[in-house]
Protein backbone atom coordinates (compact mmCIF):
# COMPACT_ATOMS: atom_id res chain seq x y z
CA UNK A 1 0.00 0.00 0.00
CA UNK A 2 0.91 3.57 -0.70
CA UNK A 3 1.94 5.57 2.86
CA UNK A 4 3.64 9.23 3.51
CA UNK A 5 6.68 8.16 5.56
CA UNK A 6 8.60 10.14 7.56
CA UNK A 7 12.35 9.43 6.95
CA UNK A 8 14.20 11.16 8.88
CA UNK A 9 14.61 14.12 11.41
CA UNK A 10 14.82 18.06 9.17
CA UNK A 11 13.19 19.62 6.82
CA UNK A 12 9.85 18.75 5.20
CA UNK A 13 11.28 18.93 1.84
CA UNK A 14 13.95 16.04 2.59
CA UNK A 15 12.09 13.92 4.96
CA UNK A 16 8.70 12.84 3.90
CA UNK A 17 8.46 10.36 1.16
CA UNK A 18 5.83 8.39 -0.09
CA UNK A 19 6.65 4.39 0.21
CA UNK A 20 4.89 0.89 -0.89
CA UNK A 21 4.77 -0.92 2.72
CA UNK A 22 2.89 -3.78 3.39
CA UNK A 23 -0.97 -3.23 4.63
CA UNK A 24 -0.68 -3.28 8.54
CA UNK A 25 -1.49 -6.28 10.31
CA UNK A 26 -3.76 -5.90 13.87
CA UNK A 27 -4.12 -7.11 17.43
CA UNK A 28 -6.85 -8.69 19.19
CA UNK A 29 -7.97 -5.22 20.42
CA UNK A 30 -7.50 -2.96 17.11
CA UNK A 31 -9.14 -2.42 13.59
CA UNK A 32 -7.34 -1.55 10.24
CA UNK A 33 -9.40 1.36 8.73
CA UNK A 34 -9.32 2.11 5.31
CA UNK A 35 -8.03 5.41 5.38
CA UNK A 36 -10.17 8.54 2.95
CA UNK A 37 -9.59 11.29 4.70
CA UNK A 38 -6.78 12.98 6.92
CA UNK A 39 -5.77 15.68 8.69
CA UNK A 40 -2.44 17.19 9.69
CA UNK A 41 -1.47 19.25 12.48
CA UNK A 42 1.43 21.36 13.90
CA UNK A 43 2.47 18.66 15.87
CA UNK A 44 3.71 16.55 13.08
CA UNK A 45 6.11 19.69 11.78
CA UNK A 46 7.34 19.46 14.86
CA UNK A 47 7.63 15.88 14.96
CA UNK A 48 9.61 15.77 11.53
CA UNK A 49 11.32 18.93 12.40
CA UNK A 50 13.11 17.04 15.48
CA UNK A 51 11.36 18.86 18.24
CA UNK A 52 10.53 15.96 20.38
CA UNK A 53 13.61 13.83 19.99
CA UNK A 54 15.08 14.32 23.34
CA UNK A 55 11.76 12.85 24.65
CA UNK A 56 11.15 9.78 22.59
CA UNK A 57 13.50 8.78 19.55
CA UNK A 58 11.39 7.94 16.18
CA UNK A 59 12.58 4.80 14.05
CA UNK A 60 12.29 5.56 10.63
CA UNK A 61 10.43 5.50 8.28
CA UNK A 62 7.76 6.75 10.45
CA UNK A 63 3.89 6.93 9.84
CA UNK A 64 2.47 10.28 9.89
CA UNK A 65 -0.67 11.90 10.14
CA UNK A 66 -2.69 11.63 13.33
CA UNK A 67 -6.63 12.94 12.93
CA UNK A 68 -8.09 10.29 10.32
CA UNK A 69 -11.92 8.99 8.80
CA UNK A 70 -12.69 5.67 7.11
CA UNK A 71 -14.09 2.59 6.53
CA UNK A 72 -13.14 -0.59 8.99
CA UNK A 73 -12.11 -3.53 6.95
CA UNK A 74 -10.86 -6.03 9.56
CA UNK A 75 -11.52 -6.27 13.26
CA UNK A 76 -9.84 -8.18 16.36
CA UNK A 77 -11.64 -10.68 18.09
CA UNK A 78 -12.13 -8.72 21.33
CA UNK A 79 -13.50 -5.30 19.19
CA UNK A 80 -17.21 -5.64 20.17
CA UNK A 81 -18.47 -2.61 19.39
CA UNK A 82 -17.61 -2.26 15.68
CA UNK A 83 -18.71 -3.75 12.29
CA UNK A 84 -16.97 -4.53 8.90
CA UNK A 85 -17.86 -1.64 6.84
CA UNK A 86 -18.20 1.10 9.96
CA UNK A 87 -17.54 4.76 8.69
CA UNK A 88 -15.64 5.81 11.84
CA UNK A 89 -13.18 8.66 12.55
CA UNK A 90 -10.22 9.55 15.10
CA UNK A 91 -6.52 9.24 15.87
CA UNK A 92 -4.09 7.20 14.61
CA UNK A 93 -0.15 6.98 14.15
CA UNK A 94 0.13 6.93 10.19
CA UNK A 95 -3.27 8.48 8.66
CA UNK A 96 -1.81 9.46 5.57
CA UNK A 97 -1.86 5.82 4.36
CA UNK A 98 -4.26 3.95 2.22
CA UNK A 99 -4.78 2.01 5.09
CA UNK A 100 -3.71 1.95 9.34
CA UNK A 101 -4.08 -0.08 12.32
CA UNK A 102 -5.30 1.19 15.27
CA UNK A 103 -6.68 0.45 19.05
CA UNK A 104 -10.42 0.19 18.61
CA UNK A 105 -10.21 2.83 21.57
CA UNK A 106 -9.15 5.58 19.37
CA UNK A 107 -11.87 5.68 16.91
CA UNK A 108 -15.36 5.78 16.86
CA UNK A 109 -18.29 6.12 14.56
CA UNK A 110 -18.45 9.33 12.11
CA UNK A 111 -21.30 11.78 12.75
CA UNK A 112 -23.63 11.03 10.29
CA UNK A 113 -24.07 14.29 8.61
CA UNK A 114 -20.58 15.30 8.44
CA UNK A 115 -18.56 13.89 5.29
CA UNK A 116 -15.10 12.08 5.43
CA UNK A 117 -13.20 15.13 5.02
CA UNK A 118 -15.29 16.98 7.15
CA UNK A 119 -14.75 13.99 9.90
CA UNK A 120 -10.76 14.58 9.73
CA UNK A 121 -10.78 17.59 10.52
CA UNK A 122 -12.31 17.13 13.97
CA UNK A 123 -11.00 14.72 16.18
CA UNK A 124 -6.88 16.38 17.75
CA UNK A 125 -8.42 19.82 17.86
CA UNK A 126 -11.62 19.42 19.24
CA UNK A 127 -10.19 16.40 21.91
CA UNK A 128 -7.50 19.10 22.89
CA UNK A 129 -10.05 21.65 23.38
CA UNK A 130 -12.79 19.29 25.15
CA UNK A 131 -10.11 18.68 27.25
CA UNK A 132 -8.54 22.01 28.08
CA UNK A 133 -11.88 23.42 29.11
CA UNK A 134 -12.77 20.66 31.58
CA UNK A 135 -9.20 21.51 33.03
CA UNK A 136 -10.44 24.88 32.69
CA UNK A 137 -13.79 23.91 34.52
CA UNK A 138 -15.44 26.01 31.59
CA UNK A 139 -19.14 27.01 32.86
CA UNK A 140 -22.06 29.62 31.18
CA UNK A 141 -20.96 32.89 31.41
CA UNK A 142 -17.59 32.83 31.79
CA UNK A 143 -15.24 35.37 30.17
CA UNK A 144 -12.72 33.32 28.24
CA UNK A 145 -9.79 34.56 25.60
CA UNK A 146 -9.06 32.31 22.88
CA UNK A 147 -5.60 32.86 21.20
CA UNK A 148 -5.47 32.49 17.92
CA UNK A 149 -9.23 31.41 16.73
CA UNK A 150 -8.31 31.45 13.23
CA UNK A 151 -6.40 28.17 13.70
CA UNK A 152 -6.99 24.89 13.62
CA UNK A 153 -7.70 24.80 17.46
CA UNK A 154 -9.13 28.29 17.80
CA UNK A 155 -11.66 27.65 14.92
CA UNK A 156 -12.96 24.78 16.86
CA UNK A 157 -12.88 26.26 20.36
CA UNK A 158 -14.91 29.25 19.84
CA UNK A 159 -17.82 27.46 18.54
CA UNK A 160 -16.80 24.89 21.63
CA UNK A 161 -16.73 27.47 24.48
CA UNK A 162 -19.98 29.55 22.98
CA UNK A 163 -22.20 26.23 23.44
CA UNK A 164 -20.64 25.77 25.92
CA UNK A 165 -22.44 29.91 27.04
CA UNK A 166 -19.15 31.36 27.65
CA UNK A 167 -18.52 34.92 26.42
CA UNK A 168 -15.55 34.63 23.67
CA UNK A 169 -12.42 37.23 22.95
CA UNK A 170 -10.38 36.07 20.33
CA UNK A 171 -6.86 37.00 18.42
CA UNK A 172 -6.09 37.15 14.80
CA UNK A 173 -4.81 39.03 12.48
CA UNK A 174 -7.01 41.56 10.17
CA UNK A 175 -7.79 38.67 7.26
CA UNK A 176 -9.65 36.58 9.86
CA UNK A 177 -11.43 38.86 11.81
CA UNK A 178 -14.80 39.07 10.15
CA UNK A 179 -14.69 35.20 9.51
CA UNK A 180 -13.85 34.36 13.10
CA UNK A 181 -16.99 36.45 14.20
CA UNK A 182 -19.19 34.19 12.17
CA UNK A 183 -17.90 31.32 14.26
CA UNK A 184 -19.33 32.88 17.38
CA UNK A 185 -16.51 35.44 18.58
CA UNK A 186 -18.10 38.27 20.93
CA UNK A 187 -14.70 40.27 20.43
CA UNK A 188 -11.92 39.78 17.93
CA UNK A 189 -8.58 41.50 18.54
CA UNK A 190 -6.06 42.25 15.63
CA UNK A 191 -3.00 41.14 17.09
CA UNK A 192 -0.97 42.66 14.93
CA UNK A 193 -2.33 45.84 15.35
CA UNK A 194 -4.15 46.15 19.21
CA UNK A 195 -2.61 44.85 22.06
CA UNK A 196 -4.91 42.33 23.73
CA UNK A 197 -3.09 43.07 27.47
CA UNK A 198 -4.56 46.48 27.32
CA UNK A 199 -8.09 45.65 26.38
CA UNK A 200 -8.58 42.71 28.49
CA UNK A 201 -8.95 42.06 32.54
CA UNK A 202 -10.62 39.90 34.92
CA UNK A 203 -10.83 36.72 32.24
CA UNK A 204 -12.29 34.20 33.98
CA UNK A 205 -10.01 31.66 31.28
CA UNK A 206 -7.21 31.99 28.91
CA UNK A 207 -7.32 28.91 26.71
CA UNK A 208 -3.11 29.57 26.09
CA UNK A 209 -3.06 27.99 22.14
CA UNK A 210 0.41 30.19 21.81
CA UNK A 211 2.65 29.21 24.97
CA UNK A 212 5.83 31.05 26.20
CA UNK A 213 5.70 34.50 26.59
CA UNK A 214 1.72 34.61 26.08
CA UNK A 215 1.41 31.95 29.24
CA UNK A 216 3.19 34.50 31.64
CA UNK A 217 0.91 37.52 29.93
CA UNK A 218 -2.00 35.20 30.71
CA UNK A 219 -1.61 35.84 34.11
CA UNK A 220 -2.25 39.45 34.02
CA UNK A 221 -5.59 39.66 32.19
CA UNK A 222 -7.23 36.83 34.78
CA UNK A 223 -9.06 37.69 37.32
CA UNK A 224 -8.02 36.51 41.22
CA UNK A 225 -9.09 33.07 41.32
CA UNK A 226 -9.22 32.33 36.89
CA UNK A 227 -7.49 29.55 35.24
CA UNK A 228 -5.33 29.52 32.28
CA UNK A 229 -4.88 26.18 30.47
CA UNK A 230 -1.70 25.98 28.10
CA UNK A 231 -1.48 23.31 25.09
CA UNK A 232 2.15 25.09 24.36
CA UNK A 233 4.74 25.30 27.37
CA UNK A 234 6.03 28.02 28.55
CA UNK A 235 8.84 26.88 31.15
CA UNK A 236 9.99 23.58 31.55
CA UNK A 237 8.91 22.73 35.24
CA UNK A 238 8.35 19.73 37.06
CA UNK A 239 4.42 19.42 35.71
CA UNK A 240 5.50 20.43 32.60
CA UNK A 241 8.22 17.84 32.41
CA UNK A 242 6.42 15.23 33.75
CA UNK A 243 3.39 15.59 30.86
CA UNK A 244 5.71 15.39 28.10
CA UNK A 245 7.39 12.52 29.48
CA UNK A 246 10.51 13.78 30.19
CA UNK A 247 12.66 10.46 32.58
CA UNK A 248 11.76 11.28 36.49
CA UNK A 249 15.63 12.11 36.93
CA UNK A 250 14.99 15.18 35.03
CA UNK A 251 11.93 15.93 36.18
CA UNK A 252 13.10 15.63 39.95
CA UNK A 253 15.66 18.18 38.32
CA UNK A 254 13.13 20.56 36.77
CA UNK A 255 11.61 20.41 39.91
CA UNK A 256 14.44 22.58 41.50
CA UNK A 257 14.64 25.54 39.33
CA UNK A 258 12.85 28.31 40.21
CA UNK A 259 9.33 28.59 38.72
CA UNK A 260 7.55 31.74 36.87
CA UNK A 261 4.56 30.03 36.73
CA UNK A 262 4.10 29.16 40.28
CA UNK A 263 5.00 32.53 41.33
CA UNK A 264 2.45 33.84 38.92
CA UNK A 265 -0.21 31.34 39.94
CA UNK A 266 0.61 32.72 43.71
CA UNK A 267 0.11 36.00 42.86
CA UNK A 268 -3.33 35.66 41.50
CA UNK A 269 -4.43 32.32 43.34
CA UNK A 270 -4.83 31.22 40.03
CA UNK A 271 -5.29 27.49 38.48
CA UNK A 272 -2.81 26.58 35.55
CA UNK A 273 -2.76 23.62 33.48
CA UNK A 274 -0.34 22.31 30.90
CA UNK A 275 -0.99 19.46 29.54
CA UNK A 276 -0.84 16.71 26.02
CA UNK A 277 -3.64 15.81 24.53
CA UNK A 278 -5.32 12.47 25.77
CA UNK A 279 -6.35 10.81 22.45
CA UNK A 280 -7.34 7.49 24.20
CA UNK A 281 -10.80 9.78 25.74
CA UNK A 282 -13.11 8.10 23.55
CA UNK A 283 -15.39 9.92 25.51
CA UNK A 284 -14.70 13.40 23.83
CA UNK A 285 -14.45 11.61 19.97
CA UNK A 286 -18.20 10.82 21.16
CA UNK A 287 -19.17 14.32 22.54
CA UNK A 288 -17.32 15.92 19.49
CA UNK A 289 -19.64 13.29 17.02
CA UNK A 290 -23.03 14.54 18.88
CA UNK A 291 -21.95 18.24 18.46
CA UNK A 292 -21.48 17.66 14.87
CA UNK A 293 -24.61 16.02 14.63
CA UNK A 294 -26.54 18.51 16.94
CA UNK A 295 -24.89 21.20 14.45
CA UNK A 296 -23.19 23.00 17.53
CA UNK A 297 -20.00 22.81 15.56
CA UNK A 298 -19.27 22.84 12.33
CA UNK A 299 -15.80 21.70 10.53
CA UNK A 300 -13.78 24.40 9.24
CA UNK A 301 -11.87 23.15 6.18
CA UNK A 302 -9.13 25.66 4.84
CA UNK A 303 -8.12 23.37 1.95
CA UNK A 304 -8.81 20.16 1.18
CA UNK A 305 -5.15 18.68 -0.59
CA UNK A 306 -4.69 15.14 -2.82
CA UNK A 307 -3.09 12.47 -1.51
CA UNK A 308 0.10 13.00 -3.64
CA UNK A 309 -0.29 16.51 -2.69
CA UNK A 310 0.87 15.70 0.92
CA UNK A 311 3.79 17.16 1.43
CA UNK A 312 2.79 20.95 0.08
CA UNK A 313 0.22 20.41 2.49
CA UNK A 314 2.65 20.09 5.43
CA UNK A 315 4.89 22.83 4.10
CA UNK A 316 1.39 25.57 3.91
CA UNK A 317 0.74 24.17 7.36
CA UNK A 318 3.81 24.91 8.65
CA UNK A 319 4.05 29.16 7.93
CA UNK A 320 1.76 29.25 10.69
CA UNK A 321 -1.84 30.89 9.00
CA UNK A 322 -3.82 28.39 8.40
CA UNK A 323 -7.50 29.50 8.55
CA UNK A 324 -9.27 26.50 10.29
CA UNK A 325 -7.71 22.82 8.74
CA UNK A 326 -5.39 21.21 6.25
CA UNK A 327 -7.25 17.88 4.99
CA UNK A 328 -5.73 15.00 3.03
CA UNK A 329 -7.96 13.38 0.40
CA UNK A 330 -6.90 9.68 0.32
CA UNK A 331 -9.80 8.50 -1.79
N1 LIG B 1 -0.69 20.15 23.82
C1 LIG B 1 -1.40 19.54 22.89
O1 LIG B 1 -1.84 18.40 23.07
C2 LIG B 1 -1.71 20.25 21.59
C3 LIG B 1 -2.77 19.79 20.79
C4 LIG B 1 -3.07 20.47 19.62
C5 LIG B 1 -2.30 21.58 19.24
N2 LIG B 1 -1.26 21.95 20.01
C6 LIG B 1 -0.44 23.11 19.62
O2 LIG B 1 -1.28 24.27 19.62
C7 LIG B 1 -0.83 25.19 18.65
C8 LIG B 1 -2.02 25.64 17.82
O3 LIG B 1 -2.46 24.54 17.02
P1 LIG B 1 -3.34 24.80 15.72
O4 LIG B 1 -3.63 23.49 15.12
O5 LIG B 1 -4.45 25.70 16.01
O6 LIG B 1 -2.27 25.60 14.81
P2 LIG B 1 -2.50 26.34 13.44
O7 LIG B 1 -3.80 25.93 12.84
O8 LIG B 1 -1.28 26.17 12.62
O9 LIG B 1 -2.60 27.89 13.88
C9 LIG B 1 -2.53 28.84 12.89
C10 LIG B 1 -3.29 30.09 13.30
O10 LIG B 1 -2.61 30.75 14.37
C11 LIG B 1 -2.83 32.15 14.22
N3 LIG B 1 -1.75 32.86 14.91
C12 LIG B 1 -0.42 32.73 14.72
N4 LIG B 1 0.26 33.55 15.55
C13 LIG B 1 -0.68 34.24 16.28
C14 LIG B 1 -0.61 35.21 17.31
N5 LIG B 1 0.56 35.68 17.75
N6 LIG B 1 -1.77 35.66 17.83
C15 LIG B 1 -2.97 35.20 17.40
N7 LIG B 1 -3.09 34.27 16.41
C16 LIG B 1 -1.95 33.79 15.87
C17 LIG B 1 -2.80 32.37 12.73
O11 LIG B 1 -3.54 33.52 12.43
P3 LIG B 1 -2.98 34.57 11.34
O12 LIG B 1 -2.88 33.83 10.04
O13 LIG B 1 -4.03 35.62 11.35
O14 LIG B 1 -1.64 35.02 11.84
C18 LIG B 1 -3.42 31.08 12.17
O15 LIG B 1 -4.78 31.23 11.83
C19 LIG B 1 0.25 24.48 17.84
O16 LIG B 1 1.52 24.93 18.26
C20 LIG B 1 0.08 23.01 18.20
O17 LIG B 1 1.28 22.26 18.13
C21 LIG B 1 -0.95 21.33 21.18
Amino acid sequence: MKALRVTGYGTLEDNLEFQNVPVPTINNDEVLIECISASINPHDTKLIRGDFKRMEKLKFPYPIGGDVSGVIVKKGINVKNFEIGDEVFGVVQGAIAEYESVNAAQVTKKPVNLSFYEAASLPIAGMTTIQALQYASIKSGDKILIHAGSGGVGSFAIQYAKAKGAYVYTTTSADNCAWVKTLGADVVIDYKKENYLDMLSDLDIVYDTLGGQYTFDAFKIIRQGGRVVSILPSEINKEVAKELGIPPFMQFVFSLRKSKIEELKKQKNAYYRYFFVNVRKKEDLNEIKELAENRRIKPMIEKIYAFDDSKQAFKDLAKGHAKGKLVIKIK
